[in-house]
């Protein structure tokens, strides 16, 4: 009896994980949730918990453009900033939005440690907010200490306007 539930307490710890969660805020001018001729700008908001109130990084900040290629196709890039996460998902979008479909133009991806939202498309082009969560197998204030030093990281994307591919 004491062994299993030595065992028990084990194996709870082992699969003991901390979590993040993000809103990545997308307006367009004209608020609607398909494709329109204008970009959406997004916000990043940095959630402890699903449905906390969130705390809002700077419109566009931790996001940039991309250019596939030479040509003239482009996708968004947002940073989750969710370094080292080993799940990463989409917990909420809108239901029955009309322009943001999964795999086709909205996606997670992953570039070595990071974890980054690309939009591109009508996707692009369309108010959506997406509700992200991240697992991490050790607390996340182990790599960002607290709020302002996640808001720095995010200026600091926006400016470097970096390559993933
Ligand atoms: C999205 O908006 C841009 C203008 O910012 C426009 O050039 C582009 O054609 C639009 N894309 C789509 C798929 O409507
Ligand atoms: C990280 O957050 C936890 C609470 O979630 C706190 O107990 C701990 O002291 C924090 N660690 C650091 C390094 O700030």
């Amino acid at each position: 009896m004491l062994k299993i539930f030595l065992l028990l307490i084990a194996t709870t710890t082992l699969v003991t994980t901390f979590h993040q969660y993000r809103d990545v805020i997308c307006k367009t001018k004209d608020g609607r949730n398909r494709g329109g001729a204008e970009k959406a700008k997004c916000s990043i908001s940095l959630k402890s918990e699903e449905f906390d109130r969130g705390r809002s990084a700077r419109v566009g900040d931790g996001c940039y453009v991309e250019r596939l290629g030479r040509g003239k196709e482009t996708r968004e890039i947002c940073d989750l900033v969710c370094p080292k996460a080993h799940t990463v998902f989409v917990a909420h979008i809108d239901i029955g939005h009309r322009a943001c479909f999964n795999y086709y133009n909205y996606e997670l991806i992953q570039q070595k440690d990071e974890w980054f939202l690309m939009r591109s498309g009508e996707c692009a082009n369309s108010t959506i907010t997406f509700r992200i969560g991240c697992k991490f197998d050790s607390p996340f204030n182990e790599t960002y200490a607290n709020d302002e030093a996640v808001f720095a990281h995010l200026r600091a994307r926006r400016s470097r306007g970096l390559r993933l591919f």
